[in-house]
């Protein structure tokens, strides 16, 4: 059914006005004043409204077999509450482990998602080994449509990588023409950490953050970052946390390296004391890396404002309190890391970053949408609304006013580490590819309806 939206205002990274929008099929066929709907077509009153084009989290772990557990969402779960909270597109991390080869593990994901995604999603191809058959099989998934790689200096054994593994990796990337993304940590430094403190009797959540200070991150910027300048290929830090790490990634970008910056919904409004609230609940915010002091999280703010950190995104890694981080209850190591935010993550980068004063609202369109769709290959299909571009589309009530409850959550997980916080705004009206798939927080789209978005060779944008 053809869709209009009627007198929204629309916003983009750069431009701001009032018009109508008609979609037909799947794509943006018209944007102009005063357009009449014919007899048939669904009207969507946006007066009073934003309409801002569909929002994209740049890194998601949906299937994520990780520390003994797998992450609670699923394809299904995940998407619908990605859709309720006006995220359109995901980046699902995929992370096979060192013992299987990439395009099984390439195979592994897609099925996991295929007919069951309500969002559109791609992946970025985790290279968690590389030896002589890798890069063949890396060849046929970047011909497959995927154009950016993954790789993992932390978390050896699972999914980290030596440096002679990633300047192979790097090379391939330049070769191909993708970008590669990285979790910066110094994998020798955590190691050490966590066996002296945990020789020191020093178990609690709390003491994850003590085994991996700002220090450990900042090297594995540093680290990566070399290479990746040696390797002359662009790159991607995934959730930057704090000053220490931006300020090696600055300095990478003033020698010429072309590094783009992802930080958090979490890093921007939770703080490492939360990982010290008693009777183990400090474990429902132990992600890696780290929450940082409060003082790194203006920072951050200002390093949105100012374009030095490119995109936010929510790393959602949803592992239940109930069970799954109760395996790390004697032993801080041993809780599954991740911190799950899909579904909220633009509503409250909405009311505590435009409307609390902190960013613009087309800075906020950028680095939630625009920004990752240039990125990765899928602008101007995604992140903008002009005519061509996927109907994708977001109508964002500035006037509502809610708090964040796990009760009323989509997502399969048990808890959310946002629990009470005000929202000043929300996604009222959420449409995929021309049609309305969720509404007032709840999912009214088709199950399965999620495409995987074969991402275009070439320049990125
Ligand atoms: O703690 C985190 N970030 N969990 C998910 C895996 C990763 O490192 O991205
Ligand atoms: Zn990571
Ligand atoms: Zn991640």
């Amino acid at each position: 059914m053809p869709l209009l939206i009627k007198n929204g205002e629309i916003i983009t990274g750069t431009t701001r006005y009032v018009a109508d929008i008609w979609c037909e099929g799947e794509t943006i066929t018209h944007i102009g004043e005063n357009l009449s709907a014919p007899a048939g077509a669904e009207v969507i009153d946006a007066s009073g409204k934003f309409v801002f084009p569909g929002f994209i989290d740049p890194h998601t772990h949906i299937y994520l077999p990780f520390m003994g557990a797998f992450a609670k969402d699923n394809y299904s779960s995940g998407t619908r509450a990605a859709l309720v909270g006006g995220t359109t597109t995901i980046f699902d991390m995929c992370c096979p482990s060192r013992s299987e080869e990439p395009l099984a593990g390439f195979e592994t994901w897609l099925a996991q998602a295929k007919g069951h995604a309500c969002c559109d999603y791609s992946f970025h191809m985790g290279v968690t080994k590389f030896d002589e058959s890798t890069p063949d099989q890396l060849r046929e998934i970047v011909g497959r449509g995927i154009q950016s790689f993954k790789i993992f200096l932390a978390y050896k054994g699972a999914f980290g990588i030596d440096d002679s593994e990633l300047l192979q990796a790097l090379s391939l990337a330049r070769e191909l023409g993708v970008i590669t993304t990285a979790h910066c940590e110094n994998e020798t430094l955590i190691a050490a950490l966590q066996t002296e403190l945990l020789a020191e009797g020093k178990t609690a959540p709390r003491w994850h953050y003590e085994s991996r200070p700002p220090r450990v991150e900042a090297e594995g910027v540093h680290h990566f970052l070399s290479l990746a300048e040696v390797a002359r290929t662009p790159v991607y830090i995934v959730h930057l946390s704090c000053l220490e790490a931006l300020e090696e990634a600055i300095r990478a970008r003033l020698r010429g390296v072309d590094v783009r910056i992802e930080t958090l919904i979490s890093y921007l409004l939770l703080d490492k004391s939360l990982a010290e609230t008693p009777d183990f609940e400090g474990a429902k915010f132990v992600m890696s890396p780290p929450l940082r002091d409060k003082a790194n999280q203006n920072i951050l703010w200002n390093a949105l404002q100012q374009r030095l950190i490119d995109t936010v995104g929510t790393d959602h890694a949803p592992f239940d309190f109930a069970t799954q981080k109760k395996m790390g209850l004697h032993d801080f190591t041993k809780i599954p890391n991740g911190i799950p935010a899909i579904e909220d993550r633009v509503n409250l980068l909405y009311t505590y970053g435009v409307a609390a004063g902190k960013i613009d609202i087309h800075t906020f369109v950028d680095v939630a949408s625009t920004n990752a769709a240039k990125i990765f290959h899928l602008f101007p299909r995604k992140g903008t609304i002009q005519v061509g571009s996927d109907a994708d589309m977001v109508v964002f009530d500035p006037g509502y006013r809610g708090t964040i409850a796990a009760a009323r959550q989509t997502s399969a997980v048990d808890y959310n580490a946002f629990e009470g916080f005000d929202l000043h705004g929300r996604a009222s009206i959420v449409t995929l590819r021309g049609q309305v798939a969720a509404r007032d927080g709840n999912f009214i789209g088709t199950p399965g309806r999620g495409t995987f978005l074969a991402r275009p060779r070439g320049q990125r944008s």
